[in-house]
């Protein structure tokens, strides 16, 4: 491919990315496809990359029947897609946690205090320059990297010609409580951010509808 052929392609998959209303239930996603949707997850970006976020598939008949009285927004996705995806951030990503103590010591191979100047520095960071002050603040801190990540498996999946519908569309807290009941989630460490479904679409994707360019992007020189 040419680069005009790749500006091509980048743009006809954000035109193919939409989200999904109606879902074929009889096609599935190859396993192969979806490792890779997973591995785009994985590997995406975050705030000093201490990755505050799980995927958990919800496979169970049981907690999409529970889901559905408050999960109005995932609607079209419980009748059809073939994989329904939670999305989880963390709340206890600070300084001196045992989960960054993990992932600095564990996962990154580096020397971890609380009193290390990088330790400092990404406290200094989180308190004094994004000025969070509560759990709330943290947990929406964390919440906002995990929708980069379900962007980039959005787009991913689009490039694999499946298709996908990102879900708030449900009651945070019926969700949360919901989901901690059944053990599934532990709220000590964990809230729901955001659902997103994949699967086949059953129906034409409509043109997209948007401002133009001109109306949402200018130059400051
Ligand atoms: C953060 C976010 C949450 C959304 N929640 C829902 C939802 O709960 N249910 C739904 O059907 N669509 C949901 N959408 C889809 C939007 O309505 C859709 O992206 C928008 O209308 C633009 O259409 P397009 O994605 O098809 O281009 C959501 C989109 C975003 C980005």
């Amino acid at each position: 491919m040419d680069k005009e052929e790749i500006r091509q392609h980048v743009l006809e998959t954000a035109n193919r990315r939409y989200a999904t209303k109606k879902y074929d239930p009889q096609r599935h996603i190859s396993p192969e496809d979806w490792h890779t949707i997973l591995e785009v997850g994985r590997l995406s970006p975050s705030s000093f990359g201490y990755e505050p976020w799980k995927f958990i598939l919800i496979n169970s008949p049981q907690v999409k029947k529970g889901i559905r009285p408050f999960a109005w927004g995932a609607a079209n996705s419980l009748d059809g897609a073939d994989k329904l995806l939670l999305i989880l951030a963390r709340t206890d990503v600070t300084y001196d946690s045992d989960y960054v103590r993990h992932l600095v010591a564990d996962v990154k191979h580096h020397q971890y205090s609380p009193e290390s100047k990088p330790s400092q520095a990404f406290k200094h960071f989180q308190e004094d320059d994004l000025g969070i002050r509560n759990d709330q603040e943290l947990f929406e801190w964390a919440s906002k990297q995990t929708y980069i990540a379900m962007a980039n498996m959005m787009t991913a999946a689009a490039e694999l010609g499946i298709d996908s519908c990102p879900i708030e569309g449900f009651n945070y807290a019926q969700m949360n409580n919901y989901l901690s009941k059944r053990r599934v989630i532990d709220l000590q460490h964990w809230r729901v951010s955001v659902m997103v479904s994949f699967g086949y679409r059953d129906q034409p994707i409509k043109p997209k509808v948007r401002q133009p360019l001109m109306a949402i992007y200018e130059e400051l020189n």
